[in-house]
């Protein structure tokens, strides 16, 4: 379980309903009806799921209503079981904790034109940075949308409406790699424009080969570190010992060093369990970490680590604890 943490907002869960194939929409508003902390488009927030677990998602509704948050989540079955325990054990009426937005994708306002890539589930935060280009009306955009099959496309009526069209782009490929859509024309040719893209690993990679020769600041990657809490093949176990009263620990492939002390009845504040918050921050007194998190600076990785992704290239990790 994740410890209690006073900086989450406690919200009602107005609305939970699927807006697609194995995806649930999800309203929150505030139980007493304030406004809620304002986002800017290509936010997240971090959810208690039922099970307790912190999970990362963005926030796809319109960054100027301050009544509302709009998550859309994916059922993962292949996942770590966040998104199974949000979709399945959240109804409307609960109240559920969450973080204050953060953005880790923000929009750069002063792109002339974007260029938008969603893959599948990838089109929340894309979602509202459309809605906030679209409410600004000053900017050109384009939205390539590419899902499996129309069953799965979230929020396919509302991107299929007449006042869209010539901005946006859906795309099918039912599953076949040879019906992928071909980006590369929308590529090939460096433009002004900003390019954000957001869907599964193997389309980021794909987009970010064909925009090699872009300007590195114009193309623009969301993935919630979904790298950083992956096991890698070469992980291996370590040991690690609490520096204060010398126990040592097991940290077994697959499992992570703050699960671990959890297991053995340690207090471990957190929030997104994804190295992007830097709540779990924990000094070391000796070892090699291996640093995955996305919030310390090389000055900072020389005294802490993040529990909740990194690991260790020595044998033996002495934790500051
Ligand atoms: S809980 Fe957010 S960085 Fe570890």
């Amino acid at each position: 379980m994740a410890e209690d943490d006073p900086a989450l907002l406690r919200l009602r869960v107005a609305r939970a309903e699927p807006a697609a194939d194995g995806i649930q929409l999800l309203e929150l508003r505030h139980p007493d009806g304030s406004d809620l902390p304002a986002f800017t488009p290509g936010a997240h927030l971090s959810v208690r799921v039922p099970s307790g677990a912190m999970r990362n998602y963005s926030l796809c509704g319109d960054p100027r209503e301050r009544d509302r948050y709009l998550l859309a989540v994916k059922r993962e079955e292949g996942g770590r079981g966040g998104s199974v325990s949000l979709v399945e054990g959240v109804r409307a009426g609960d109240e559920i904790e969450v973080s204050e937005p953060r953005n880790l994708f923000e929009l750069d306002g002063r792109a002339p034109e974007y260029i938008f890539v969603a893959g599948g589930i990838g089109i929340t935060p894309i979602l509202s940075m459309i809605r906030h280009v679209r409410a600004e009306g000053t900017k050109r955009f384009h939205l390539y949308y590419l899902t499996r099959s129309a069953g799965v496309t979230a929020f396919r009526e509302e991107l299929s409406a007449p006042d869209l069209a010539g901005h946006v782009t859906i795309h099918h490929d039912d599953g076949d790699p040879d019906n992928a859509f071909d980006l590369w024309p929308v590529f090939e040719e460096p433009t002004k424009a900003h390019i954000y893209c957001c869907g599964p690993r193997p389309l980021m990679d794909a987009v970010r080969d064909m925009t090699g020769h872009w300007p590195e600041k114009a193309v623009h990657f969301e993935d919630f570190g979904s790298d950083l809490v992956r096991p890698r093949a070469d992980d291996t176990p370590f040991r690690i010992r609490l520096g204060r009263d010398g126990e040592e620990l097991e940290v077994p492939v697959g499992v992570t060093i703050m699960e671990v002390l959890r297991g053995h009845g340690r207090r471990v504040p957190s929030s997104c369990e994804s190295g992007t918050c830097g709540t779990c921050r924990t000094g070391y007194l000796e070892g090699k970490v291996d640093h995955r998190d996305m919030v310390l600076s090389p000055a900072e990785r020389k005294k802490s680590l993040m529990v909740c992704v990194s690991r260790a290239k020595s044998d033996l990790l002495v934790l500051d604890l």
